[in-house]
């Protein structure tokens, strides 16, 4: 599966502000949306609906990647535009390995928008980040395997290559700590995020030479929809959730997928008095 030469030409070229190289077969079809979007959101395990947009409407986006996760859902928020999609599906039908990041991200962009929160369910490794913390990471490591990691793979593209230095834009990141701040939620200020490949937990073993590599967290969506959004220009910053101690952090000798869904629960409910503090632009 791969964007055709044919269908880029019928395509609108990309917007100015897209930060990866325009080749002939980078363009960006621009779907027209009535109001310009202030906020993409994208769930994880726990958030399937943003709760509270009024006026909303649905919209299923065709890319050249295939079919997203789901509809895009376009909403009223706190003074806001939101865009959400629910990375697994509505009703939690994608396991991580097998969403479609690429059309995910190309669907967002496509409507318009330019800053992006993902909200990743994730285990804490870090003493201090059991479950229901909050963390706004600030680096990650890549530890997953056979997923479309870029738009750069079309046979006869030109090679192009982005700084990754710093995974997340810094500016979205501090948007959401001074948004956490002003909501009265408490949220954890950077952390490395290890992006397992899934859907299982991992063994005691993996998340020791994780923490050795300096992982705090560990998830299984961070990647590659932070390269993707980079790629795309997109700002991305991701909101992670922690549901339990990770295998061996914690005094558990098994991890309960129950006591994950409940912890993440309540903790997600804490995302959009976040959100609703966030700055228009
Ligand atoms: N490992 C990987 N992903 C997760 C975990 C975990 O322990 N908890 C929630 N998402």
């Amino acid at each position: 599966m791969g964007l055709t030469e044919d269908r880029a030409v019928a395509c609108v070229l990309a917007p100015a502000s897209y930060a990866f190289p325009v080749s002939r077969f980078l363009v960006l079809p621009m779907t027209s949306s009535c109001a310009s979007i202030d906020l993409a959101v994208i769930g994880g395990s726990g958030l399937y609906n943003f709760p509270g947009l009024e006026d909303a409407s649905r919209q299923r986006v065709d890319t050249p990647y295939g079919e997203a996760s789901g509809d895009v859902v376009q909403g009223d928020f706190a003074g806001l535009r939101i865009a959400f999609l629910a990375r697994h599906g509505e009703s939690h039908s994608l396991p991580p390995h097998r969403v479609n990041y690429r059309a995910n991200l190309w669907a967002l962009h496509s409507l318009g928008a330019h800053r992006v929160v993902g909200v990743n369910a994730v285990g804490g490794i870090r003493g201090d980040l059991g479950p229901r913390v909050i963390v706004v990471p600030d680096q990650l490591i890549d530890y997953t395997h056979g997923r479309y990691t870029s738009y750069c793979d079309v046979e006869g593209a030109e090679v192009r290559h982005i700084d990754f230095s710093e995974p997340y834009t810094e500016s979205l990141r501090r948007q959401l700590l001074a948004a956490a701040c002003t909501a009265g939620v408490e949220v954890i200020d950077g952390g490395c995020y290890g992006v397992m490949q899934g859907p299982r937990l991992e063994t005691r073993a993996e998340i020791a030479r994780m923490k050795r590599d300096g992982c705090d967290l560990v998830g299984m969506t961070g990647m590659p929809e932070a390269a993707l959004a980079r790629e795309l220009g997109l700002e991305y910053a991701c909101l992670a959730l922690v549901a339990n101690y990770a295998a061996g952090c914690g005094d558990e000798t098994e991890i309960s997928i129950e006591e994950i869904f409940a912890h993440l629960a309540a903790v997600t409910a804490e995302v959009p008095r976040i959100l609703a503090a966030m700055p228009q632009s």
